[in-house]
């Protein structure tokens, strides 16, 4: 099996912790572990470093389905992150010639991993101009009869949106007259900035699978505790496969996030998160207002994260490049979107280390759009 490279992830992977500010993440501040015992209430002596239960303690996985209307600890499958998460729903659902679309932009894992196992992947899009939803008719035109897997992330990577209730019917709609898998990884689920809580895929049709993690929303990527919920005569066969990749989650990471997702600790979490989102949004607001050289933006509306379109001449990739050498931050560019033009910027971080680290991304980005002036009236 060859396996595309997953760009965004080598170019986080080598650089993320070699760098004075790291705007390349996409969660909000992680929780410490003692900030995390103490919110919880977890012992650390309780915590017996054994192999759980394999595909998650039954308090777990039950604290996970309460969190979906319909589900039962049976529909859900522990694993590590939602990119075991994926990655299982991929390796049990496709066969080589497989047909699958994706929506994008998006994380480059699920298109990538469906290369790999020899499927045809192709698109349609979320757009700008629709303040980056899908058009009307777009889904019903891309998802054909041969369409084995539809690939949705909700809310989105890169762009922060939300879709509409349109658009998730219209996604839901056309998988059920195809007979398609519906793979919607909602990752970023529980991170609105303002929005009531993102609607689940969940309950809606019967070949869903559903992926989330505490990654993002709870900022605990460090727990690598996610999830995969699917329809229960998915779930051994879904089981069995974990078997070959991390057997067990992490004991420690299983009591933890049964805590964490008990009612009133979920909420204290998530309130925190939804304060760093808020707080730092503005602040990158009034950065790309001041700054003639960026924006206007989509105001992301989930997530930690959100595309930034800049107006120099350097694609997203040298920009980046020069911005991780000369100044030390590390962002995304757009180019591991297929979004040349624009940098995903992450600002889910500590606050004053977000505006000193935009400071030098507006520093470079003047130096530069100096030396095209420059250039462009012939100064040597
Ligand atoms: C859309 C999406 N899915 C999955 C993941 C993997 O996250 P984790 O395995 O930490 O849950 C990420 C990480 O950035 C993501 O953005």
């Amino acid at each position: 099996m060859i396996v595309p490279s997953f760009s965004m992830e080598r170019w986080q992977s080598h650089h993320e912790h070699r760098v004075r500010y790291n705007l390349s993440e996409s969660g909000v501040l992680p929780l410490s572990l003692a900030e995390l015992l103490e919110l919880t209430g977890v012992s650390a002596s309780d915590i017996r470093l054994g192999y759980p239960q394999t595909n998650g303690s039954d308090g777990l996985k039950r604290a996970i389905a309460a969190l979906y209307p319909g589900a039962g600890p049976e529909n859900v499958l522990v694993t590590a992150g939602s990119a075991e998460a994926n990655f299982i729903a991929l390796w049990h659902l496709l066969e080589p010639g497989d047909r699958v679309v994706v929506l994008v932009p998006a994380y480059g894992q699920t298109p990538g991993l469906a290369k790999g196992f020899g499927a045809s992947v192709t698109t349609f899009h979320l757009e700008e101009r629709l303040d980056w939803q899908p058009a009307p008719g777009a889904a019903a035109a891309a998802i054909g009869p041969d369409t084995r897997l539809v690939v949705i992330t909700n809310p989105s990577n890169p762009t922060g949106s939300i879709l509409s209730a349109q658009a998730m019917d219209e996604i839901v709609d056309a998988c059920s007259r195809r007979g398609s898998w519906l793979l919607a990884d909602e990752v970023y689920a529980g991170a609105e900035a303002e929005d009531p809580p993102t609607p689940s895929f969940w309950g809606r049709y019967g070949r869903t699978l559903v992926s989330g993690s505490l990654s993002k929303a709870y900022g605990l990527p460090g727990l690598r505790l996610g999830w995969i919920l699917g329809p229960a005569d998915q779930m051994e066969d879904l089981w069995a496969h974990k078997d070959y990749t991390s057997i067990s989650p992490s004991a420690a990471s299983d009591a933890l996030a049964t805590a964490v997702l008990q009612h009133a600790t979920r909420h204290i979490i998530l309130s925190r998160s939804r304060d760093i989102i808020l707080r730092n949004r503005e602040r990158m607001e009034e950065w790309i207002a001041s700054c003639e050289m960026l924006g206007p933006w989509v105001r992301p509306r989930a997530g930690a994260i959100g595309m930034v379109p800049y107006r120099i001449g350097l694609s997203s990739t040298e920009l980046a490049d020069r911005l991780r050498r000369r100044s030390s931050v590390l962002v995304v560019p757009g180019d591991h979107f297929g979004l040349d033009g624009y940098l995903r910027i992450g600002f889910g971080g500590e606050e004053g280390e977000l505006v000193e680290a935009l400071a030098r991304i507006e520093e470079l980005l003047r130096s530069e759009a100096k030396l095209e002036a420059d250039g462009a009236r012939g100064v040597v």
